[in-house]
């Protein structure tokens, strides 16, 4: 029994079975912390290819700290995470940069530069790491653009002329940009209306269909979860608690699974 009186689950428990799976990402024994303030502590991790996998947790309890960390822009204290089977604490500067070229991010915040337009926004990380002609550039930046469901006319539109939700799919976009084999969405469909983030989710699930894309996707949205994600992990106590289907948050003993799956909140949406 665990602090909180909860049966423990062995990790990454599901009801597809984890046997054979490829493991694109894998996260062992991270600490991280700010000064004496322990975020995430013995934290472990498995991302399968091909999945949506839904990472939730109660705010301030480190998701985007954990995907920052995994991005390298947050220092470890402890542990390890391997990414396309290479550790990244081992990885070479060259390494590092060919990992970087494999995955797109959407971050919670600044989804994208105020200064540039969508298409100069799509085009940023194919400047950082493809040699390409403006005119190649432009074509694939139209066609990411057009791949999310924008108008061809908010190509050339700044930030603060577009919807929000037109900015988030504007920055999916850009996280698309060098073709991903994994994607990183910090909160993708918050601040949307609820048509907005069901026609996210979809475009979300399209995406995973039609590219193969593996999606690690921080959420809140109880739909999105129930909609487009593979497997759910929670971040409780300071790590993944569980790992599973939805079915198998809806039977998990742990008194934050509990409230969040079938509270008052998640009986509304039923
Ligand atoms: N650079 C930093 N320095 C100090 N503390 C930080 C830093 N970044 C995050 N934290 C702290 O780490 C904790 C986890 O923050 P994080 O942003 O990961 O939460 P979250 O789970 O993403 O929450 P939300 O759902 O609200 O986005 C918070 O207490 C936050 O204040
Ligand atoms: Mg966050």
């Amino acid at each position: 029994m665990n602090q909180s009186g909860a049966q423990p689950i062995p990790f990454s428990r599901s009801s597809s079975p984890a046997l054979g799976r490829d493991v694109i990402l894998s996260a062992r024994g991270v600490v991280v912390g700010f000064g004496t303030k322990m975020v995430l502590e013995n934290l472990d991790l498995d991302v399968y290819r091909g999945e949506v996998l839904g990472f939730v947790g109660g705010s301030g309890q480190g998701k985007s700290v954990l995907m920052r960390t995994i991005l390298g822009l947050t220092p470890m204290k402890d542990g390890s995470i391997s990414v396309f089977g290479k550790d990244l604490g081992e990885a070479s500067a060259e390494e590092r940069t060919a990992i970087e070229r494999r995955w797109g991010v959407l971050f919670q915040q600044g989804a994208l530069f105020s200064s540039l337009t969508v298409r100069q926004n799509v085009q940023f990380p194919m400047r950082e790491h493809l040699k390409l002609s403006q005119r190649l550039q432009d074509e694939l930046a139209l066609l990411k653009i057009e791949m999310v469901g924008l108008p061809r006319d908010a190509a050339e539109k700044y930030p603060s002329e577009l919807s929000g939700g037109m900015i988030k799919r504007a920055a999916l976009a850009r996280s698309l940009a060098l073709d991903p084999d994994l994607v990183f969405l910090d909160e993708p469909t918050s601040g949307l209306d609820p048509i907005g983030a069901a026609e996210f989710d979809q475009l979300i699930y399209k995406l995973k269909e039609t590219l193969g894309l593996t999606v690690y996707m921080v959420t809140h949205d109880l739909d999105s979860l129930h909609t487009v994600c593979d497997r759910i992990a929670v971040l409780a106590e300071r790590k993944v608690l569980v790992t599973g289907t939805i079915d198998d948050m809806m039977h998990y003993d742990h008194p934050w699974v509990k409230e969040y799956f079938r509270g008052a909140r998640a009986l509304r949406r039923a």
